[in-house]
């Protein structure tokens, strides 16, 4: 299997598909991300607000893998927004991933003094500790906002994206500044089966022998989006990252399309009472 690359904004080589850890509890997140290893991901995506990046740096450093070759992504939370904070919280993600950089470093969510996180970020960036910067959940008008004034423009976005939640919507405001789309929930997410069960997508897949989920995968990595799947399961990891053998063709791209049915996501980030609950918690 050889792995597809993209190349951010300021060249930085990123893997096209990655394993993420998110509700991976602490105490099963080094045996996942040594499997993940093993199967054959280069690219790991946690966040400060798992509570498990000791267990990926864990299974990174008894991993034998070379630090060069792996691709880490981590986010700041809510909590740690600001320019101190968050400059102090990089240093804790370090410190626990047990590494010396990060390869791509994100704000997770556009709540609180996301400037001053960014300037913490650039700061990171420019003194070697992050090899790349982004943001996520910046829907498209908040990502304008932001990408307009800051000094380095956002490499990615992380955003909720599969075939049933597209984000065509963001798309050119995305590519006016050269941020790449990252994909979160890129099979629906932990319960959510639209996407694993669908019948489209089982039906493309037939003609490959592929599942419904590696056609998600694959449509996702076809359109230049990086996707980061989560499985505890081994058989699932191996499944999930098998998608470089085969081609959707125009056609099956094109009615993949017609799935699309929550454009910007399931989530509403404007939702005052959605922003109050996570402010009131962890700012
Ligand atoms: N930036 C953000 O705000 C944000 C939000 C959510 C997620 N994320 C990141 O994105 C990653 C992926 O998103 P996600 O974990 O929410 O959802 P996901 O990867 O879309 O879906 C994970 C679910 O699908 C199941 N699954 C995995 N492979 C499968 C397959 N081949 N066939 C059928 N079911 C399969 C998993 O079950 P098993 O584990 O039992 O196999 C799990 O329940 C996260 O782990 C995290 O790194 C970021």
């Amino acid at each position: 299997m050889t792995m597809q690359t993209i190349r951010l904004n300021n060249g930085v080589e990123m893997p096209l598909l990655g394993y993420g850890v998110f509700k991976v509890a602490p105490q099963e997140c080094e045996r996942c991300v040594s499997d993940a290893l093993e199967v054959g991901y280069r690219l790991i995506d946690t966040a400060q607000a798992y509570f498990n990046e000791e267990g990926v740096g864990n299974a990174i450093s008894k991993s034998g893998i070379s630090r060069q070759d792996i691709f880490l992504v981590t986010k700041v939370w809510i909590s740690n927004a600001g320019e101190e904070k968050a400059a102090a919280s990089i240093d804790e993600s370090l410190r626990k991933l047990k590494t010396g950089y990060i390869d791509l470093l994100l704000i997770h969510q556009a709540y609180g003094d996301v400037f001053g996180s960014w300037r913490a970020m650039e700061a990171a960036y420019r003194a070697g500790k992050v090899r790349a910067i982004g943001v996520s959940n910046f829907q498209a008008g908040r990502f304008f906002d932001f990408a307009h004034y800051v000094d380095i423009k956002p490499m990615v976005n992380q955003l909720q994206c599969n075939p049933l939640v597209q984000q065509r919507g963001i798309e050119p405001t995305l590519a006016e500044y050269g941020t790449k789309m990252m994909a979160w929930g890129p099979l629906g997410g932990e319960g959510a089966e639209g996407v694993v069960k669908s019948g489209l997508l089982a039906s493309i897949g037939e003609g490959y022998g592929k599942t419904a989920a590696q056609v998600a995968l694959r449509w996702l990595t076809q359109r230049g989006i990086v996707a980061i799947p989560k499985s505890t399961h081994m058989e699932r990891m191996r499944q999930n990252l098998d998608i470089f053998d085969f081609t959707l063709t125009d056609e099956e791209m094109e009615r993949i399309a017609t799935l699309n049915c929550h454009d910007t996501g399931t989530v509403n980030f404007g939702d005052p009472q959605f922003v109050k609950y996570l402010v009131e918690t962890y700012g």
